[in-house]
């Protein structure tokens, strides 16, 4: 049995949230056409990754709250038995955050401790072991917490010598811990009751703060392997390349770890470069002479000779013309930019926009 594998003779089953209602406006215009956890991210859509470490975990029953593009998560995973697991869909009629959320799901919940994940969220954390803290601490919610090197872009979370979380603390330009909230949890299930019901909820900005004040047991659970919000634009590149290279953990590649993922119906000329982690999509077409470095490439995406794609998103059906250069740009689903193009430093086209001028340089600095 590996590390990350529940004994189910030792604890009863536990049951997993994961949320997927936001809008992930930081991924515009990527996510007008699919909801963040569903961008295909090394070959498959973000949310099979997790998916996939849930079920190695050993925990089979998983109910996703929806909201924004509902339709499309039950579309692709149906009851979810292909992955061994038994699917569920709640939709909330209006975004109810997450902290609302999990309560909008409370009567499709059974066992004792339900895990929570935000959908966006690349890590590798223990999951056994964040489950035995929580039931070792007999607590009401354990928080998976995450070391990060710039705290003072995040709220903080600081604990006591037995692990105990002492407070909730705004984003600070001192912050006196460097331990975050990692975007996972664990709940008694009595817990989620006492959440507001139909209505928004902040689990940051509500339920936390206010299982604090009333004494509850809230505990944290520090962890120090992978761990990425996939939030914006360079951290998704990042976290497709890192599992594409084997840095992040996944049960869930379409291929072998590498240089590359290319995909089925892909290809690549003999001399275009395709490196750092870069995933190119079902179809899609790289031409002599191209460089892809650290891309994600999404399904029937052409990049025409000599371009250059560094860190890039690249829409569906996207066409890329010969000597192009793009870096650091998100190019929507159906857009195509013209020859010798140039795009710099978080330029983003929307979807189906066509750049026909050769030679037009865009920069968003
Ligand atoms: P941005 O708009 O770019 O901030 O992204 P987001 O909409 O995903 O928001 P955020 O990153 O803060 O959300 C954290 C997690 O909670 C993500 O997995 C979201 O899908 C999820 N989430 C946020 N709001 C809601 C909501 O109202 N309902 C549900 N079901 N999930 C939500």
């Amino acid at each position: 049995m590996s590390a990350d594998t529940q004994d189910p003779a030792a604890s009863p089953p536990a049951e997993a949230v994961v949320l997927v209602g936001g809008q992930g406006m930081r991924l515009r215009p990527l996510t007008l056409s699919a909801p963040k956890p569903m961008l295909p991210t090394a070959g498959v859509p973000f949310l099979s990754h997790l998916l996939s470490r849930i079920r190695a975990a050993g925990i089979e029953h998983v109910v996703l709250g929806t909201s924004y593009k509902a339709e499309v998560f039950a579309a692709h995973f149906g009851d979810g038995s292909d992955l061994g697991l038994r699917l569920e869909y709640v939709v909330e009629p209006e975004p109810l955050d997450t902290a609302g959320a999990i309560r909008n799901v409370s009567d499709r919940l059974s066992a004792d401790d339900v895990l929570v994940f935000n959908g966006d969220i690349l890590s590798g954390v223990d999951l056994t072991k964040l489950l035995e803290t929580h039931r070792s601490a007999a607590a009401d919610v354990t928080l998976h917490l995450v070391k990060v090197d710039e705290p003072r872009w995040f709220g903080c979370v600081p604990t006591a010598a037995d692990g105990r979380v002492t407070a909730f603390l705004e984003k600070t330009d001192n912050p006196p811990v460097d331990q975050i909230n990692a975007g996972c949890y664990v709940f008694r299930r009595e817990v989620i009751d006492t959440i507001p019901a139909g209505r928004p909820v902040s689990v940051e900005r509500e339920t936390f703060p206010g299982l604090l004040a009333s004494g509850a047991r809230v505990q944290g659970y520090i962890d120090t392997s992978y761990w990425l919000d996939m939030g914006t634009p360079a951290a998704f590149i990042r976290g497709s390349a890192d599992l594409v290279l084997g840095a992040a953990p996944t049960n869930a590649l379409p291929g072998e770890r590498g240089e590359a993922l290319v995909l089925d119906g892909a290809s690549v000329a003999a001399d275009a470069e395709v490196c750092g982690g870069s995933a190119i999509g079902r179809g899609s077409v790289v031409k002599s002479g191209a460089r892809v470095v650290e891309s994600v490439l999404f399904d029937g995406v052409r990049v025409e000779g000599n371009a250059v794609v560094e860190r890039c998103v690249i829409g569906a059906n996207a066409t890329i013309g010969a000597g192009a250069v793009l870096r650091d740009a998100i190019i929507g689903d159906g857009a195509s930019v013209g020859a010798d193009c140039e795009l710099l430093n978080g330029v983003r086209v929307w979807p189906g926009v066509e750049l026909p001028e050769r030679g037009v340089r865009f920069s968003a600095d």
